[in-house]
């Protein structure tokens, strides 16, 4: 682990920050039907718990957040669900291209977009314009992304550059990771899940080879920046060996 040193909400002194951590956004549904409500108004809650532990990530210093907020196989709900997630993602794009400069928060989008209709994909292309002109922490937020898909992308994309001639000796891991979405970025040290479920769901199988994870039962609308800081803790009780021997 590196040597970032960082204060967390309680202000105590966090041994070691994860430069770069990730979290599958779950539980929306289940917040809204405790509450006899539409599972939308879950994703509604969800999407300002997203804006809060964003401005909590850059504030102690984490460099790249990456969060899960509609994967391939997500497709499958109603398609009322999946207008109302779709018309959450307009609204918060719009606050985006309207607040990242003065926030400094660069964002980028990891996913398909070409099933995204022609609003979604123009706010998208302004949110990638506007990073450019931004030093510091990045959000990236998956949408329609599966890691599997990501695979097969980047699969193609090298042989479409190998048949060109484009590419240079044996394909290494380093050259095929620069094919995915989160090409340059460190892969992810801390993956969170709340939500209470055990399992992956297709996200970053690739960058995910030698992240901690974290499990919690608490629904991603009541995650608060006192239950990152319980996962960092938590990170930071792990022995990351690599496959090595403890050091
Ligand atoms: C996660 O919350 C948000 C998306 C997958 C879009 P869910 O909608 O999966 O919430 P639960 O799992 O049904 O509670
Ligand atoms: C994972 O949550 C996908 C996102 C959070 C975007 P799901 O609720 O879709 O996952 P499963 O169905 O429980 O595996
Ligand atoms: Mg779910």
């Amino acid at each position: 682990m590196g040597d970032n040193k960082t204060q967390n909400a309680a202000g105590e002194q966090a041994k070691c920050l994860p430069r770069h951590i990730a979290i599958i956004l779950d539980g929306n549904g289940r917040w809204a039907k405790k509450r006899l409500m539409p599972r939308n108004a879950g994703h509604l809650a969800g999407s300002e718990t997203f804006r809060n532990i964003a401005t909590y990530c850059k504030e102690i210093g984490v460099e790249y957040l990456t969060v899960y907020a509609f994967s391939t196989e997500n497709w499958k709900r109603p398609e009322e669900e999946v207008g109302g997630i779709m018309k959450l993602l307009d609204k918060y794009l719009h606050e985006a291209i309207r607040d990242m400069r003065k926030k400094n928060i660069r964002m980028k989008v990891f996913g398909d977009t070409s099933r995204l209709s022609p609003e979604l994909r123009k706010l998208i292309a302004e949110t990638d314009e506007i990073s450019k002109t931004i030093e510091g922490f990045q959000a990236n937020v998956c949408i329609n992304y599966g890691g599997r898909a990501e695979i097969v992308r980047a699969a193609q994309a090298y042989a479409r550059d190998y048949a060109a001639g484009k590419t240079e000796g044996e394909l290494t891991e380093e050259q095929f990771s620069g094919y995915l979405y989160s090409a340059g970025i460190p892969d992810p040290d801390l993956l969170i899940r709340p939500g209470g479920e055990y399992r992956i769901s297709n996200f970053l199988l690739w960058q995910c080879a030698y992240s901690e994870f974290y499990y919690t039962d608490v629904l991603w609308p009541d995650f608060t920046p006192q239950e990152l800081d319980k996962a960092i803790a938590a990170y930071n009780r792990r022995d990351r060996r690599f496959g090595g021997v403890k050091g």
